[in-house]
């Protein structure tokens, strides 16, 4: 795995467990309103180490002081004047996308605006706060990916923090994320190639940060927040739910839980324990997504198709059976050996014991053997998906459904108590 020569060092080693057992717990059953956020502020303790519980509770200044300090020049403070003025007040013509937390913008940012900054085009994420939470997933992206740098994560620019509001400033990706390649019915479809391509792209950015001397454990790999260049390398973005993996002999972290349903792995959701595995059961479900053009959950589909995981299981150890429900947008164009290994793998990521999972390491080299394979599926034209278990059960699966359904605000923790 090739690491960028900036040694990946975390801030502290304790942020993590701080903000889980205090921040996080008291501010989901009573979250305050953004005047009682401001009063809350605690100026930091004297130490001057970074650290993410401290700056959880500190003051704007006191943070831009600390994360000045901390990063230097390679990362941008910016005012919020300067991206009002980039976005065009944050205009929804300049509208790139919308997350669980916030809206971000296109802008462009020419020579004159810093020394030392090139003239380029810029994402800027306006994070709505609401609380301490939105605040620490805006600390998290900066901690984050302030420190990582790897040609499969994206690259953030800089950040504003002023009075309460939060922003992120991200190299723009000219093809934005692949949620909407896959799923917006006016994108053109996706080759076969391009999107092993994307799969090995975000594989590589997953192993680097599992492969870090202390692992940091994703969290919310998702289409959406896998972004596209203008050749189609992905990298990761929104680290907002990023966490340190676990140290010396522990096997996990316990974490409240929280992520997207449908790509959550499932001891994680009952448990609470969060390992790198439970990234590489969220990989696994990427991977059907990408074979078969469906979203991890669709509400809107019968019961039995509802989830992505549970209704393709079946149909992952055989050729024919894989043939039922490969995407119809790709049309029969894609190699029928390189698919069904890739259906295999896919199985394995999605094993329900996270020691059956494979590593990151092991997932890239079986990706890149599929970029070989030249074989193409000789009939062209739509696959109906059905299949005999289908047919069983009495369900209809050859209409396929528009609907967004089944889909969750990232932000959105996985137990129900949370965000009335
Ligand atoms: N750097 C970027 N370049 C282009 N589009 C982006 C960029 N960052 C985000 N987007 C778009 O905005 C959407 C939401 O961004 P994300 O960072 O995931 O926000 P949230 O934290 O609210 O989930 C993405 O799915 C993508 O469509
Ligand atoms: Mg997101």
């Amino acid at each position: 795995m090739k690491k960028q020569s900036k040694p990946w060092r975390p801030f502290t080693a304790n942020c993590c467990s701080v903000e889980d057992k205090t921040i996080f717990s008291n501010f989901s059953r009573c979250r305050p309103s953004r005047s009682e956020f401001s009063k809350d502020v605690a100026p930091l303790p004297s130490f001057r180490r970074l650290s993410f519980s401290d700056l959880s509770r500190s003051s704007s200044t006191r943070i831009n002081e600390d994360l000045a300090q901390s990063f230097g020049s390679d990362l941008h403070d910016f005012q919020l004047s300067e991206l009002r003025a980039i976005t065009q007040n944050f205009s929804s013509n300049f509208l790139l996308g919308e997350g669980g937390f916030g809206t971000v913008h296109k802008g462009y940012i020419d020579e004159n605006l810093r020394q030392g900054l090139k003239a380029q085009a810029v994402a800027v994420k306006l994070l709505d706060i609401e609380g301490l939470q939105g605040h620490r997933e805006w600390l998290a992206e900066v901690i984050f990916l302030g420190q990582l740098r790897h040609p499969h994560l994206v690259k953030l620019i800089g950040y504003c923090c002023e009075d309460e509001e939060r922003l992120l400033v991200y190299e723009f990706m000219p093809r934005g994320s692949l949620e909407n390649h896959l799923f917006k019915r006016i994108s053109i479809s996706l080759p076969w190639g391009t999107r092993v391509k994307i799969a090995i792209g975000a594989a590589k950015g997953l192993a680097f940060l599992h492969g870090a001397e202390q692992p940091v454990i994703y969290r919310d790999f998702k289409t959406s927040n896998i972004l596209l260049d203008s050749d189609f390398t992905a990298k990761l973005s929104d680290f907002g739910l990023a966490k340190m993996g676990p140290e010396g002999s522990n096997t996990h972290v316990t974490t409240r839980v929280m992520g997207t349903y449908g790509y959550a792995a499932p001891e994680y959701i009952s448990t609470g324990h969060l390992t790198t595995r439970s990234d590489v059961y969220s990989f696994g479900v990427v991977l059907l997504e990408l074979l078969t053009g469906r979203r991890s959950l669709e509400k809107a589909r019968p019961k039995s198709e509802q989830n992505l995981v549970d209704w393709a299981k079946p149909y992952l150890t055989s050729s024919r059976r894989l043939r039922c429900i490969m995407d119809p947008r790709l049309a029969g164009q894609y190699s029928v050996k390189g698919a069904k290994e890739m259906a295999l793998l896919a199985l394995q990521c999605v094993s329900l014991n996270p020691k059956d999972r494979p590593k990151m390491p092991g997932v890239i080299e079986t990706l890149e053997n599929l970029q070989h394979y030249k074989d193409m599926a000789i009939t062209c034209g739509q696959w109906p998906a059905s299949s005999p278990k289908s047919t069983r059960n009495g369900f209809s699966t050859k209409v396929r459904m528009e609907s967004k359904g089944g889909y969750h605000r990232k932000s959105s923790p996985i137990t129900p108590s949370k965000k009335a």
